[in-house]
């Protein structure tokens, strides 16, 4: 069943959400992207909200957790934030604690998917219901609905934009060469970029337009374990040493993030000899990630509203601890001045359909970033023409 609503877009209120969220950032933070935790606000009737992020290194997770943390405590809610270095043993203590602590509801962004069975048990006892937040969730029941982007056409915009950069459909005899960088193993969207991407460019690879030097083409092959930056690049360096230096061109390289992305730009520029510029894509509109599109390192990035997935969050969360069952009514309720879908079809995480809100992510290039990003307020424009994420 889906449901969708397309309300018009008020800027004035993005902008109200963006400019309350900016400076909300957790404080207790550590500048090596460390574990840490934050409580504060009044408490809606004495409710506390339990939101466990799983890194402060990558820097979309900064952001999820401000605009969480600032949505919930704008309504009177108590907030316990989390955020786990990345080590999925910490964020199991981190959850254990939000029990502990007797959270009213859970909203996790999981490090590892398949880790926190045992925990979330713990949590589904204690009868604190919990959102799966932008990655699934595997293999417990004690989830009760997910809150993402729809992560198949993240993908498939990046396979996209490849295919219509290099006018593959008129390539005629024509060949190019492609790499493929995927994320972390470990987390449940790394495969839905890959394959929406994959299934737009395996045709033209079948067909031998698009060739793949290196042949790694499955997702096992071109993984990058925690989406780190330094693994992207070591890997790709070792693959521009082995199928490159002979004097191959490489036309373009599929990055699933911007994490993948900075890693892969930085392997080019150290150990690619040929003198083209490599399409690169991207997921998330990091800064980094901007500045290189703007100097024209990256060619795109997928843009996700992190804002709007906090504000599903918050009105999710508000109807389930108000004892209520959300389904896609939930949808036309909030009148949310955004695209959403509600999809119970998509998601399995080993024990049934998980009902998923999923939001709709954006092409950014340097042609539409001030329009996709200044204009709505998610960003700023510096006097050096870079942007800065607000909040
Ligand atoms: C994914 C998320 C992406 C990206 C990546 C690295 O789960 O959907 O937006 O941030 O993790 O953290």
């Amino acid at each position: 069943m889906k449901a969708k609503k397309i309300v018009s877009f008020v800027l004035a209120g993005i902008m109200a959400l963006s400019m309350a969220a900016c400076g909300s950032g957790s404080s207790g933070s550590s500048s090596n992207g460390g574990a840490s935790k934050t409580t504060s606000g009044s408490g809606k009737a004495g409710k506390t909200v339990g939101i466990s992020m799983p890194t402060k290194s990558l820097e979309r997770w900064n952001r999820d957790g401000s605009y969480l943390k600032k949505q919930f405590e704008d309504k009177g809610y108590k907030v316990e934030l989390t955020y786990s270095d990345n080590k999925s043993a910490q964020q199991n203590n981190d959850i254990e604690g939000l029990i502990a602590d007797k959270v009213d509801i859970l909203v996790v962004a999981a490090i590892d998917g398949e880790a926190l069975s045992q925990v979330l048990g713990q949590a589904k006892e204690a009868n604190i219901p919990v959102i799966s937040y932008d990655r699934l969730i595997m293999n417990t029941d004690s989830i009760s609905y997910y809150v993402s982007f729809d992560n198949y056409t993240v993908g498939k915009l990046q396979g996209e934009y490849i295919r219509d950069q290099l006018d593959l459909d008129n390539a005629g005899d024509k060949t190019y060469n492609i790499e493929f960088t995927g994320g972390d193993p470990a987390d449940n969207n790394a495969g839905f970029f890959f394959n929406g991407a994959m299934d737009v460019l395996k045709p033209y690879i079948d067909k031998g337009t698009l060739k793949v030097p290196s042949g790694q083409t499955e997702f096992d092959q071109c993984a990058t374990a925690q989406w780190d930056t330094a693994t992207a690049m070591k890997r790709f360096q070792n693959i521009l040493g082995s199928y490159y230096s002979g004097g191959t061109q490489l036309d373009a390289a599929l990055c699933s993030n911007d994490s993948t992305a900075l890693g892969v730009t930085q392997a080019i520029e150290s150990d690619y000899a040929g003198k083209n510029s490599v399409i690169i894509t991207g997921q998330d509109g990091d800064e980094a990630n901007l500045k290189n599109i703007v100097d024209g390192k990256q060619s795109m990035t997928v843009y996700k509203a992190v804002a709007n997935e906090a504000v599903v969050t918050l009105d999710l969360a508000v109807a389930i601890m108000n004892g209520e069952k959300p389904d896609d009514k939930l949808i036309s309720s909030s009148g949310w001045s955004f695209d959403c879908s509600y999809d119970t079809d998509s998601y399995d995480n080993g024990t049934g359909k998980i009902p998923s809100y999923l939001l709709v992510p954006t092409v950014v290039t340097k042609d539409n970033m001030d329009k996709e990003l200044v204009d709505t307020g998610y960003y700023t424009k510096g006097s050096d023409g870079y942007l800065k994420a607000v909040g």
